[in-house]
């Protein structure tokens, strides 16, 4: 059998798991979820489930791919028996699904990046965005065509990735996220310097900061902690899996583990400061409450910043570039990752080289993207992700916790993780993975269906979310399918 690819360095891993963490989760939905759940207030269950979930399940993934040297079905079925590849056959097509839509929010901040040299928004961004941009229809029913340049840029974002990817481990994923990941540090502190020293910037951080403890009572504070938790370090996925699968035998996990998840949310809560510090900036000019220029989800990255940048005293078009152009890197270093997950599982399930699989993925993620590229994208992009992002994270969360913990033992993984790590995962690892992760993650997947079920999401129509929902049980039989036809037998594999 060829040589598992492999990344060069030990910094370069921890990069290109850095660069798949750390994307559009981190810029403006943090900020955003942070200022909802009680400002400063929201930093202790963010932290609480950082430390008791992120960072456990996150050795917990690179533990059980650096173990293998497999992408995430094999992996786990090496740990937990054949049954449980399907978990990771289900992550082939999860990824795929997700990013299908990752890239089309990347593309309209790759548009954005051209449109900010002329302020093209002009003095409406809201209108300009929802209207001339995605041309948003009435509905989830009506389409309303294609959006020719939403079309094209998506077709350059997935065309970069192709080539990334295409090139490999060591020669294309890691060389991307050296440079990436050293300019997303620096643009992102560029943008905090602006942001808090505009005139009243630091009342808006005032405003980010300020904790407001009573909101702790409420559980769903919480639930939103451990949901953005999983997202923003991109567990779930199977991508952490199969990025640990291309360590050196005897790299070290649990300090690479530390590092990379603490350096993600250090970068979450720095992306704060730029994007709060200017929002006291707009909240000042326009002379309006706080509360009233702080929009939820994409209208943040969209109309809010643009509307930001329009009011700013000088370097208009400079900082809309940057911004801008921060959200596209940041976004593509996660996005090869989603692509890399299901491209490593087609190379190691069915023998494929990585040209052709990686064309495939590509193809595929294109073709299934289509769909939010239409004026009434939006609806869709914005239903499918809250299936994937709810609840196909957690559910592959918790089986994943409980095939490594429960199946396998979680004394003999922490046995493995501890012979070759510079820190050890003492019991209390056990004690939050075993135990306390799988606890919370069932809650809040019960919760979530129970929310679902009484009160629908984001008032569509019930046809409508029958549809995504349908769209999500469809993936899951093509991964039976896929699961089916593997030509890969784990228990004939030497490791
Ligand atoms: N972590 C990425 C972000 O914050 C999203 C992501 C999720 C990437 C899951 C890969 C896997 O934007």
């Amino acid at each position: 059998m060829a040589e598992r690819e492999e990344w060069g360095s030990r910094v370069g891993f921890i990069l290109a798991a850095m660069g798949s963490a750390i994307g559009l989760g981190n810029i403006w939905r943090f900020s955003y979820m942070t200022y909802s759940n009680g400002g400063g207030a929201f930093l202790v269950p963010y932290f609480f489930a950082l430390l008791t979930a992120g960072i456990p399940i996150m050795i917990l993934e690179i533990g059980i791919g650096s173990m293998t040297r497999f992408s995430a079905p094999f992996a786990l079925g090496k740990v937990a028996g054949k049954k449980a590849e399907w978990i990771g056959w289900w992550t082939a097509i999860a990824a795929l699904i997700l990013n299908s839509y990752y890239m089309v929010i990347l593309s309209w901040a790759f548009l954005y990046i051209f449109k900010s040299v002329t302020l093209a928004w002009g003095k409406d961004p809201g209108a300009y965005f929802f209207g001339n941009v995605l041309g948003l229809t009435d509905g989830p029913f009506i389409l309303g065509g294609i959006r020719l340049p939403i079309l094209l840029s998506f077709l350059v974002i997935v065309l970069i990735n192709w080539f990334i990817v295409s090139r490999g481990v060591k020669g294309g994923i890691e060389r991307a996220c050296k440079i990436f990941l050293p300019l997303m540090w620096i643009i992102v502190l560029l943008l905090v310097i602006r942001g808090i020293t505009l005139p009243h910037g630091l009342e808006g951080i005032n405003w980010y900061l300020k904790p407001d403890f009573s909101k702790l009572a409420n559980h769903k504070v919480w639930l939103d902690a451990y949901g953005q938790i999983f997202f923003t370090l991109s567990l779930g996925m199977g991508t952490i899996i199969v990025y640990g699968s291309y360590l050196r035998k005897g790299a070290d996990v649990v300090n690479n583990s530390f590092l990379i998840s603490l350096g993600n949310c250090g970068f979450s809560f720095l992306a704060g400061f730029a994007v709060f510090g200017t929002l006291g900036y707009v909240a000042h000019v326009l002379n309006k409450p706080f509360e009233e220029v702080v929009t939820a989800g994409i209208g943040l990255a969209f109309v809010m910043y643009p509307k930001a940048i329009s009011l700013l005293p000088a370097g208009k078009a400079l900082i809309g570039i940057l911004f801008f152009f921060l959200l596209t890197i940041a976004g593509l270093s996660s996005s090869i990752s989603l692509m890399e997950n299901t491209v490593g599982i087609l190379m190691d399930g069915y023998k494929l080289n990585r040209m052709k699989a990686t064309s495939i993925v590509a193809g595929v993620t294109f073709l299934i993207g289509l769909i939010y590229t239409t004026g009434g994208g939006l609806y869709w992009l914005d239903m499918v992700d809250h299936f994937i992002s709810y609840y196909a994270l957690a559910l592959v969360g918790l089986l994943e916790t409980i095939a490594v913990t429960w199946v396998f033992g979680a004394d003999k993984f922490r046995e493995f993780v501890n012979s070759v790590s510079e820190i050890k995962a003492g019991s209390w690892w056990t004690v939050f993975a075993k135990y306390l992760t799988i606890a919370i993650l069932v809650i809040l997947l019960l919760l979530d269906i129970y929310s679902l079920a009484t009160e629908g999401y984001g008032g569509y129509p019930g046809k409508a979310l029958g549809i995504a929902f349908g769209y999500i049980l469809l993936g899951m039989i093509v991964a039976y399918i896929l699961h089916s036809k593997e030509k890969l037998d784990i228990t004939k594999e030497v490791s």
